[in-house]
């Protein structure tokens, strides 16, 4: 089973868990080992959706324009989190915080892709066509463990529909790794 709406889901349950599991944790050493993992993946996480779920959402939802604009700022949000949270020693006050900006970022989006882009997505996209972008999604993953290769800065998220709208439909791929070429488009106009 690899629909990509379920391999999503089941990203968002890895997060809900690993963010409660930090909550039983004070020794700085097991709080890393969690935290390192759970960062990298809502890392890879968010560029895997931005490669290859949201472009076809773009394709076919219905409110997909304003959902997409919507869920790159919320990782732009979460993204703000970790990488201030890298900038902490780990189990620290400011840390601590930083840790918290992310989760609840995380949260109100994962609520948000969940009771409006993935059901809008299913609506529109027949299972072949989320099996095979769930294979995608996957492969993307398997590709950057540790979130390694990727581009993680923010990104503009009226620049990135727009060119995602550019590249559609029936162009892609654009780049010759199949990436639509967008990881690094950094946030532009302000800081
Ligand atoms: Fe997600
Ligand atoms: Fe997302």
């Amino acid at each position: 089973m690899s629909d990509i709406t379920q391999l999503i889901l089941d990203d968002h349950e890895r997060f809900r868990r690993q963010f409660a599991a930090m909550d039983d944790l004070t020794d700085p050493r097991q709080l890393q080992e969690v935290w390192r993992a759970l960062a990298d993946l809502l890392e890879v996480h968010a560029k895997a959706e931005e490669e290859i779920f949201y472009p076809e959402l773009i394709s076919r939802g219905s409110g997909a324009e304003d959902e997409t604009l919507d869920a790159v700022g919320d990782h732009n949000d979460i993204r703000d989190g970790l990488h201030e949270a890298a900038l902490h020693p780990v189990g620290s006050e400011p840390w601590h915080a930083a840790v918290r900006k992310a989760r609840v970022a995380n949260s109100n989006h994962m609520a948000e892709e969940e009771d409006d882009a993935l059901p809008d997505f299913r609506r529109h996209a027949d299972p072949g066509l989320r099996e095979e972008l769930g294979r995608r999604f996957q492969a993307f993953k398997d590709e950057h463990p540790g979130a390694a290769g990727l581009d993680v800065g923010d990104i503009d998220p009226q620049h990135y529909v727009e060119v995602v709208k550019q590249q559609l439909p029936g162009q892609r791929p654009a780049e010759p790794d199949g990436s639509l070429g967008i990881g690094g488009l950094r946030e532009r106009g302000s800081a």
